[in-house]
């Protein structure tokens, strides 16, 4: 399938997004949403690919949701197209995605990287979201997802201020998983992605689920859920693989079934 604003590889097990507007840093308009929905949806289907990448370029994972696109929008317009909606699909997703960040996270790219389950980032990468100085305020979950992360102590005051977060400030808050130099974000995400994509992959989309119910429940509606998990598990070739391999002393070989 052709596309207009992203590029898409596979490498191996992996499978790449990269956002491709360079001209404007990145900016996500609807046309980029749609398509890397699309595309996340096309990967979590593909049997072939066991981890999604979400990338962007040396200057910019993305600087936020296209400004220009969304200037002379209403409230009916909002109302009427719901350009957000589209977002919740990447909830969704059941492979682990991966957010590989150089450059600015910002506002609509930072909602984005938030929505990938790791975010490996470069040591200059600037998290943030500067929607306040433009009027308004991150519609794209990033009050939500800012505040469950860091406490609302301090994402008040970030989302106030707009000024945006150095990589080890987002790692002291907990919102990224590594940080590397900016010429080696590419390589530890492509990395971690083997490592992961080596993991026995029903596994990983059961603790998923049991990992996103936990950040939303009461815990007893958390702790049944991983509990049905576990026992589904044991319905999988890889857990009798996982654990015949411990007893005989070798190294497993999971394949996803
Ligand atoms: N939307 C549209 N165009 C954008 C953009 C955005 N979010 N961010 C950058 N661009 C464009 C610029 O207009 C510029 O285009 P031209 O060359 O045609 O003038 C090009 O990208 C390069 O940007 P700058 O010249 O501004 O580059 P810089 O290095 O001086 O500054 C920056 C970089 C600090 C990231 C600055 O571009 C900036 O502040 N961008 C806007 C960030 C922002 O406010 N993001 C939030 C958007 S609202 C949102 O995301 C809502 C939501 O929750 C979904």
């Amino acid at each position: 399938m052709s596309h207009q604003t992203i590029l898409v590889e596979k490498k191996g097990n992996i499978g790449i997004i990269q956002l491709n507007r360079p001209k404007v840093l990145n900016a996500i308009n609807r046309l980029m949403v749609d398509e890397i929905v699309e595309q996340m949806e096309a990967f979590d289907r593909d049997p072939d690919i066991r981890v999604i990448v979400l990338r962007g370029n040396d200057r910019a994972f993305a600087a936020g949701a296209d400004i220009e696109e969304m200037m002379n929008d209403t409230p009916i317009s909002f109302e009427l197209r719901d350009p957000f909606a589209v977002w919740d699909k990447m909830m969704l997703i059941k492979k682990p995605l991966i957010a590989s960040v150089n450059g600015y996270a910002l506002g609509g790219g930072f909602e984005l990287a938030l929505h990938c389950d790791l975010i490996i980032a470069a040591e200059d990468a600037k998290f943030g979201f500067p929607e306040v100085k433009l009027g308004v305020l991150p519609g794209a979950g990033g009050t939500q997802y800012l505040t469950k992360l860091m406490g609302r102590t301090k994402a008040i005051e970030w989302l106030w201020l707009g000024e945006p977060m150095t990589a080890q400030e987002a790692a002291h808050y907990g919102i990224v998983n590594r940080i590397v130099h900016p010429k080696l974000v590419e390589e530890e995400t492509m990395r971690f992605a083997e490592r992961l994509s080596k993991q026995p992959p029903i596994s990983l989309r059961l603790i998923k689920e049991a990992v996103n119910k936990a950040v939303d429940s009461p815990l007893r509606e958390g702790l049944q859920l991983e509990r049905k998990n576990f026992y589904l598990a044991f319905d999988s070739k890889d857990q009798k693989e996982g654990m015949n391999a411990f007893v005989e002393k070798r190294a497993p070989h999971f394949k996803g079934e």
